[in-house]
């Protein structure tokens, strides 16, 4: 039987099991095509082709005049009102207007740049697993991955330390319910608490505009109130969508791999092993195979603009398309033994961060540097640490959540760097 992308209860089985749909969509002749309904006044039905091949991913992700990101790129779509009141973030803008607000922080993610921020983000790594080791916290997303990532994108846009908490608990909620397919009842109820987060962080970062107006640091909220768009500022709407976006964006996706990545260390006692072996050999692989693995993403869409084919299918102007980023990563046509997880994979040409082109992921460079950091804290302590249990998974088509993962402490072990 063909699996029903569009249908929410696809989204709540096992991992495994979905996985193995992915496979059986990408033996089909071309992109399947899946009818979804759409809440609103008057109930339409639309739907999407899903995009399971690699190759079908990257052609769509580097031809953005045909693939376009506008009007919006998640599912479900934020409805108009939303957007009208909170801001159209660069996700879901196209052409020049993107790339001058891409330009706006791009600089501060290059690897150039990144490599004199390096030092503080390794620290940042050793103060939170010496806080780990001490308390014994025994949950690992909230004690050190939510953590780590949340920290880095602080520091990077001058966040001062007392706000931290208050924003930290927005981010949360803002974010909580994406591509959950909802119920009626959380229908009602939810969406209200994600929009009355997005709205007090957009408040404060309005104040913290302001004072950087008045004074600027040099970090990336000095940078975007200074920027000059076309001889304008940016409103004060539009920088608190670049924050959110920045915010949700950086800490989600880093958090969620990092917490995956604990659990494919401790469930892969052999890739661990060679990991602490050489460290600094097997890093850089064992990074980009647990992004490939875990996929932090599972996809995004686009909206076709003009007549194109596909992987063989004729789409035309108002076709949707789903870029399955955990399928392309699975493709046995590019991996070989691609549900095998293996740190030593050469070439490793996953999508996790995207199939290229103008939106690919501004914090790709940031998020390996991060997860690196983290690792080699984890792994160079006498005291190792490993995940117990399955990890605790959310439920979403958007992104491969870990809500929690118990973890326990072993004995003194051989350490890796
Ligand atoms: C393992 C961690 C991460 C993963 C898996 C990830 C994944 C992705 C993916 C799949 C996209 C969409 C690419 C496309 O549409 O072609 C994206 C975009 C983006 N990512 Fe990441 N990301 C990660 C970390 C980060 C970090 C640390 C930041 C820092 C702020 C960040 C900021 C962004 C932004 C701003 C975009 C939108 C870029 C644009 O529209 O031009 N990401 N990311």
């Amino acid at each position: 039987m063909r699996p029903h992308l569009a249908d929410p209860a696809f989204w709540t089985l096992p991992r495994d099991q979905r996985l193995a749909a992915f496979a059986q969509l990408r033996q089909a002749e071309g992109p399947a095509y899946f009818v979804e309904r759409e809440a609103g006044r008057h109930r339409r039905e639309r739907g999407f082709y899903a995009l399971v091949r690699h190759a079908d991913v990257v052609e769509a992700s580097r031809l953005p005049e045909v693939f376009a990101s506008a009007p919006g790129v998640t599912s479900p779509e934020p409805p108009r009102w939303v957007r009208a009141v909170f801001g159209d973030s660069m996700v879901n803008l196209d052409g020049p207007r993107h790339a001058q607000l891409r330009r706006i922080v791009s600089r501060a993610f290059t690897p150039r740049v990144l490599a004199d921020a390096e030092a503080g983000i390794r620290e940042l790594a050793g103060r939170i697993v010496d806080d780990l080791i001490a308390s014994r916290a025994d949950e690992f997303v909230s004690a050190v991955a939510s953590r780590m990532a949340f920290e880095v994108i602080c520091d990077m846009l001058g966040v001062p330390e007392q706000g931290r908490l208050h924003i930290a608990r927005q981010v949360d909620r803002a974010s909580e319910n994406a591509g959950v397919s909802r119920t009626l009842r959380s229908r009602v109820r939810v969406p209200g608490r994600g929009l009355r987060a997005l709205g007090r962080m957009q408040l404060t970062v309005a104040a913290l505009g302001r004072e950087r107006r008045r004074h600027p640091t040099g970090d990336l909220i000095s940078a975007l109130v200074g920027a000059d768009v076309d001889g304008q500022g940016l409103t004060t709407r539009e920088l608190g969508s670049f924050f959110s976006l920045l915010m949700v964006a950086g800490v989600e996706t880093t958090r969620n791999a990092i917490a995956h990545a604990l659990a494919l260390l401790t469930d892969h006692p052999d890739q661990r092993e060679l990991l602490v072996s050489d460290f600094e050999r097997y890093a850089d692989g064992a990074v980009d195979e647990i992004v490939r693995f875990s996929t932090p993403i599972i996809q995004f869409r686009r909206n076709v603009t003009r007549p194109h084919v596909l992987g063989g299918q004729a789409l035309v102007g108002g076709d949707r398309v789903m870029l399955l980023y955990a399928s392309a990563n699975r493709d046995e046509s590019v991996f070989t033994d691609p549900d095998s997880f293996d740190i030593t994979r050469r070439p490793n040409p996953h999508l996790g961060y995207g199939g290229g082109g103008p939106h690919y992921c501004l914090g790709a460079h940031l998020a390996r540097v991060e997860i690196k950091a983290l690792l080699r804290e984890l792994l160079s302590r006498p005291l190792a640490l490993r995940a117990v249990g399955m990890p605790e998974l959310g439920h979403s088509n958007f992104d491969n959540r870990v809500r929690a993962q118990r973890v326990a402490y072993d004995t003194p072990r051989r350490s890796a760097v």
